[in-house]
């Protein structure tokens, strides 16, 4: 039997190259999206390679629909393989001057979200005795941004949350987990985050508005010198999440660029896939 794959967050993307890779690399996959009105370019494809892709409905914000759309595969399958947490938002504001329905948003997208889907499959994966978690994480979840503190916030939640999760779900249930941590990738996410958070093309006004001018033209420039080393396509990354999926001995978390690998190195160089970590935390308290 083939093994099954529920991502999050497939209308675009990363979410959206997964599901194709991962089907045409013999999963059955279950691509879940928020708003089913933007299938129809996963559609096209699924009908043009003829792949083994479910479209269903998920929200992350919504846990009936996390509910519904888990006990659905379980119906189906009797069995839930890999979870990919991909879904997320971009989201770059002045904590001063983001709302509380902002704050609260972003915190439920990037890590709660990824937090529900991990409960709702984890009774699932128990039972099995087997299974994968991947979670999209960022180089964000590393390394903190002007600018995108919240965002950042949520990311180091997500890799927090998962470094203690695998402390204990990794030997006892054979649950493999890993963060992927992606820098600049050429997808929907930048514009979404603009529309989303940006007022008259700023993030930040009053006192902070020099301070956010400096930060852009310190990207633009950055951006003008080095935009093929810092963004990777969604392809490229969904390229990494298909060897993560297949690998027998999946890194706690990796790096998706050589970019992405220099920018944190400061935090990574001493255990770079989290190994030793995992390894230091269980002989302090397991
Ligand atoms: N792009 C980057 O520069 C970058 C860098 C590092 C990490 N990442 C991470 O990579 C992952 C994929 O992002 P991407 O670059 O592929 O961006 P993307 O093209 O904007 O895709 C994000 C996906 O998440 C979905 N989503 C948003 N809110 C959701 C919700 N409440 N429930 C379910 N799905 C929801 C979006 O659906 P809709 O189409 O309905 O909005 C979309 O399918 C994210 O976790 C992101 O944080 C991105």
């Amino acid at each position: 039997m083939k093994q099954n794959v529920l991502i999050t967050g497939t209308s675009t993307g990363v979410g959206f190259e997964s599901a194709l890779l991962l089907a045409r690399n013999n999963y059955k996959v279950y691509a879940t999206m928020r708003n089913l009105k933007k299938a129809d370019a996963l559609k096209q494809r699924i009908k043009e390679e003829h792949l083994d892709i479910a479209i269903l409905p998920l929200d992350v914000t919504k846990i009936e629909s996390i509910t519904s759309a888990v006990d659905h595969i379980i119906q189906k399958d009797g069995k839930i393989d890999v979870l990919i947490n991909n879904a997320g938002a971009g989201f770059a504001k002045t904590t001063e001057q983001a709302s509380e329905e902002e704050i609260r948003w972003v915190t439920e997208v990037n890590y709660h979200g990824v937090v529900f889907c991990t409960k709702a499959v984890l009774p699932h994966m128990r039972k099995q005795k087997s299974g994968q978690i991947i979670s999209i994480t960022s180089v964000g979840g590393l390394v903190g941004q002007p600018f995108n503190e919240l965002y950042c916030g949520a990311k180091f939640a997500v890799e927090g949350f998962m470094e203690s999760l695998v402390t204990y779900v990794s030997d006892a249930f054979n649950i493999k987990i890993s963060n992927i941590e992606p820098g600049g990738i050429s997808t929907e996410f930048m514009a979404s985050a603009i529309g989303k958070t940006a007022v008259n093309g700023t993030f930040a006004t009053g006192e902070y508005a020099p301070i956010f001018e400096q930060y852009m033209a310190g990207n633009q420039k950055r951006a003008s010198e080095s935009t093929e080393q810092v963004y990777q396509t969604g392809v490229e990354v969904a390229q990494v999440v298909l060897e993560v999926a297949q690998s027998n001995n999946p890194p706690l978390r990796i790096r998706t660029s050589q970019w992405a690998e220099n920018f944190c190195a400061l935090k990574t160089k001493a255990d770079p896939d989290g190994t030793k970590l995992i390894h230091q935390i269980r002989e302090s308290f397991l």
